[in-house]
């Protein structure tokens, strides 16, 4: 009887979850595998708003979060948290993605007890360990470790060879966030009149979108930027600037300091990922400093000011999707002002193809796991109980 592969699925934000999602569909569906779903908790709220969409229980849940938790912290727990959940479940091997401390916990603790790492979104690199911070840092350090290395994009996978990673350990399958994109953006649209009637006071105005919460920008950049969005809501009385406001202290405070009293800036609570795929398809343009933002922006042709001096999402600039303001607030009016009035410039950032993949990425990662560690699955379609019952060896 060959044993189903047991993979440790990890996710601790909210990007993690939307990213995992489509994998942890895919492993349920397939009599081959076994997954461990672990939730670090590093993120709570914000993690759950996507797991309760997406149907994904945990098999175990860490609780990591703690307000204003630091990074030092955070990641001894997550250490000693993840080896503990290792030494309970026996998985045969991890899979986490990108590059926040969960994944950097989860890869040392594999490390550790020599389990292989499945890297998802792999590759992504600024060249610059303090933008973004520290996430530049724990995605080399998931790298040195990893066993299958699944690159988003053909970029991506240079960047690895590069750094001597054998391309036989390297795969472009595509980034899982299109998945989940593509399948969330047609269930929405097919219900825009219950998020039009919930947001009302858009009305049919002009909407610009906006997210924030990038630590290297905590401080002066935030201030800079929402002193800034607080200009624009001035000179644009007609637009509507919906927030949905990160809920990490320091953006909340930065926020709250900036833009109470802009009659036509919406400060909103995080909003569940189904809603805020409906906000950014209504959106005429984004402001925001998120990774997974600059990677759906494009497949809903919406365009994309990043509040960033540079990104490992690169694609994304060089297709036109993307433009870096940074935290410069000239930059930013003079960019909104611009895709506001200039239609050919606002054309010119709505591109035809997503460079992040066609939204089969989590069946493409799926199956290289199987062909690695349970070859006799791996064409994918012979998974009737016989195949299991048929006395194959389990080769982890
Ligand atoms: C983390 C990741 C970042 C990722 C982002 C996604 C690291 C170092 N950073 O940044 O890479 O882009 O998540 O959003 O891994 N909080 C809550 N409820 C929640 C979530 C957060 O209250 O559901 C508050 C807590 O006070 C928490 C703080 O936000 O301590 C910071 O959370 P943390 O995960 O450490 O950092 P993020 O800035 O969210
Ligand atoms: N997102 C969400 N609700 C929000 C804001 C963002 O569901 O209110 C989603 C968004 O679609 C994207 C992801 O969260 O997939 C981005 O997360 P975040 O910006 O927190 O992290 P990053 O991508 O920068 O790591």
């Amino acid at each position: 009887m060959i044993q189903p592969l047991r993979p440790l699925l990890v996710m601790g934000t909210r990007p993690e979850a939307i990213k995992m999602a489509p994998i942890v569909a895919r492993c349920r569906e397939h009599v081959a595998i076994d997954p461990i779903v672990c939730f670090t908790g590093q993120h709570d709220t914000m993690l759950r708003q996507v797991t309760d969409y997406f149907g994904i229980e945990p098999d175990v849940d860490l609780k990591l979060m703690e307000p204003g938790q630091s990074l030092t912290r955070l990641t001894a727990r997550a250490l000693t948290a993840l080896d503990e959940t290792m030494e309970k479940f026996h998985p045969d091997c991890v899979v986490a993605q990108g590059d926040t401390t969960s994944v950097l916990a989860a890869a040392m603790v594999a490390f550790y007890r020599r389990l292989p790492l499945v890297h998802v979104e792999a590759g992504l690199r600024t060249g610059d360990l303090s933008a973004p911070w520290p996430e530049e840092y724990n995605r080399r350090v998931a790298s040195i470790t990893t066993a299958l290395h699944c690159a988003p994009t053909e970029f991506a996978a240079a960047a690895l060879e590069r750094e001597g990673v054998s391309r036989a350990a390297i795969r472009v399958t595509g980034n899982t966030v299109i998945d989940a994109l593509l399948e969330t953006a047609d269930r929405e649209r097919a219900r825009a009149d219950h998020w039009q009637a919930k947001h009302a006071y858009l009305g049919d105005r002009p909407m610009v979108l906006i997210t924030a919460h990038r630590r290297e920008n905590h401080g002066a950049g935030l201030d800079s930027v929402f002193a800034a969005i607080a200009q624009l809501a001035h000179d644009f009385p007609h637009v509507s600037f919906v927030f949905p406001v990160h809920l990490n202290p320091q953006v909340q405070r930065a926020a709250a300091e900036h833009l109470a009293s802009v009659p036509n800036v919406q400060r909103l609570d995080p909003l569940p990922y189904p809603e805020f795929v409906w906000m950014m398809d209504r959106a005429k343009l984004i402001v925001s400093d998120s990774g997974g933002v600059q990677e759906e922006a494009p497949s809903l042709r919406r365009p994309v000011l990043a509040l960033r001096e540079t990104t490992e999402r690169s694609e994304a600039v060089d297709v036109g999707a993307v433009r870096l303001v940074g935290c410069d607030p000239t930059k930013l009016i003079a960019s909104v002002r611009q895709l506001l009035t200039d239609d050919a410039a606002y054309r010119a950032m709505q591109v035809e193809h997503s460079p992040f993949g066609d939204g089969t990425a989590a069946q493409q990662i799926i199956d290289w796991m199987l062909e690695t560690w349970r070859p006799e699955h791996a064409a994918g379609e012979l998974e009737t109980s016989a195949v299991l019952a048929g006395g194959v060896a389990s080769p982890s």
